[in-house]
C-alpha cells in the first residue's frame, strides 16, 4: 500500500473537499479496503449540511461517507475472513476514500460478476432493510408496506421483502412517474402518496385488515398514517425521517390494536451487533444478489472529481436510485 491517499472531507464548507492523508494499517479484527467505488446515502447529505459553517453548522471536520466496494488490501490479527484480494462491500464511517479501514464483520463478500459500481450500492440497502424486516418479525406469507420506497435503501426493501416471501408489498412515492419502477422491484400495489389517503389504500388493498408490518423511512405524518393502515398485533418500525422527526400519534390506534413501534438506526449499533445484522443480511439476501434478483438502481456514476455535482444530485432527490463515485 503507498504512504499516502485522497480521500474526501465534510466540514469546511458546504461542498466536501478533497485532501492527502496517510493510507491506514489495519487493527485487530479489521481490514484496509482498496474501494474502487463508493456511494452515497441521504445521511451524507445531513452530515454535509450540519457540519458546513457557512451556513450555522458546526465546523468540525470529517471523513464522509459510509459505504464502499474494492479488494482487501491488509488485515489485522484475528481477521480469517476476508482474505488479501477478497472482493468485498461493506459499511464504516468515512468510505469516501482511496483505502478503507473497516470492521472486518462489516463486510461482506461480493458475488461473481457483480460490477463494484453496483456491490457499492447494496450494503446499507441489504443490513438495514433486512434488519428492520427481522426486528418486525417479518416471516414468509406477511405483508408489508414500504413507505418512501423509491429512496436507495427502500428499493433494496422492496426486493429484499419480495424475495423472502412477502404475499404482499404495498409501496409509496410522492411521484406517479415512479409507480412502474416501484412494480419492478417487485411492489404489488404502489400509492402516490398526496393522490391518495395512505391509510385508506392500505386497508382498501389489505380487505379492510392492514398490513401486517410497515417499514416507515418518511416519519411525520406519513409515520402516523401508518399505524391505522397495520393488523392488530402488528409492527411499524421507523427507519427514516425523510419528510421530519416529529409527528402526532393517535395512541388509541396503537392500544386498541395492540400495535408493536420500533425505530432502528443500525448507524448507531455496537460493532459486534451490527456485524450479526450484516452476517443474517448476508446469510439471507446474498444468493439473490448473486443471480440478480436483488439490485441496486443505479441513478448516476461519477467520480471523486466530480463529487460536488454528486452531492447536488443527491440533494436534490430527483436521483431515481443511488449515486455512486468512481474511486481514483
Ligand atoms: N435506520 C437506519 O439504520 C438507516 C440506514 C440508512 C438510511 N436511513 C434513512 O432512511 C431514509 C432513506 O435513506 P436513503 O439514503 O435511501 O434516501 P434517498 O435515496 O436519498 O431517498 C430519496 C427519496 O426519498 C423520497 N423523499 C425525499 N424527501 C421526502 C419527503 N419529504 N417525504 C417523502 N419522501 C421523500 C423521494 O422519493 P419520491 O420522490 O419517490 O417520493 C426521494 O427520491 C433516510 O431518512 C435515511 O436517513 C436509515
Amino acid at each position: 500500500m503507498p504512504p499516502t491517499m485522497t480521500a474526501l472531507f465534510g466540514g469546511a464548507g458546504p461542498e466536501w473537499t478533497t485532501r492527502r492523508i496517510p493510507v491506514p494499517r489495519p487493527g485487530p479484527g479489521q481490514v484496509v479496503v482498496r474501494a474502487r467505488a463508493v456511494a452515497l446515502n441521504n445521511a451524507d447529505a445531513v452530515m454535509l449540511a450540519a457540519a458546513d459553517p457557512s451556513s450555522g453548522g458546526s465546523g468540525e471536520e470529517y471523513r464522509a461517507g459510509f459505504e464502499f466496494a474494492g479488494e482487501v488490501a491488509a488485515v489485522g490479527d484475528g481477521v480469517g475472513t476476508p482474505a488479501v484480494g477478497d472482493r468485498v462491500m461493506g459499511t464504516t464511517p468515512g468510505s469516501f476514500a482511496q483505502y478503507v479501514l473497516a470492521d472486518h464483520r462489516h463486510t461482506l463478500p461480493v458475488p461473481g460478476g457483480l460490477a463494484h459500481g453496483t456491490a457499492c450500492a447494496l450494503p446499507t440497502g441489504l443490513l438495514t432493510e433486512h434488519g428492520a424486516l427481522a426486528v418486525a418479525g417479518f416471516r414468509a406469507g406477511r405483508s408489508v408496506l414500504i413507505t418512501g420506497a423509491t429512496s436507495g435503501i427502500g428499493l433494496i426493501g422492496v426486493q429484499a421483502a419480495r424475495v423472502l416471501g412477502a404475499s404482499r408489498i404495498i409501496a409509496t412515492t410522492r411521484d406517479a412517474g415512479k409507480g412502474d419502477l416501484l412494480k419492478e422491484c417487485g411492489a404489488d400495489t404502489v400509492v402516490v402518496t398526496g393522490e391518495r389517503d395512505l391509510t385508506r389504500a392500505v386497508l382498501d388493498a389489505t380487505g379492510g385488515e392492514g398490513v401486517d408490518l410497515a417499514l416507515d423511512h418518511v416519519g411525520g405524518q406519513t409515520f402516523a398514517a401508518c399505524l391505522p393502515a397495520t393488523r392488530t398485533d402488528g409492527a411499524v418500525i421507523n427507519i427514516g425521517r425523510l419528510d421530519r422527526p416529529a409527528t402526532t400519534l393517535d395512541l388509541d390506534v396503537l392500544s386498541y390494536r395492540h400495535l408493536r413501534v420500533q425505530g432502528v438506526s443500525f448507524g448507531f449499533s455496537r460493532a459486534a451487533e451490527l456485524g450479526g445484522v450484516i452476517a443474517a443480511a448476508g446469510r439471507d439476501l446474498l444468493p439473490a444478489v448473486a443471480d440478480g434478483r436483488i439490485r441496486p438502481l443505479i441513478d448516476t456514476t461519477l467520480s471523486f472529481d466530480t463529487a460536488t455535482e454528486a452531492a447536488g444530485r443527491l440533494r436534490s432527490h430527483r436521483a431515481h436510485g443511488k449515486i455512486v463515485l468512481t474511486v481514483p
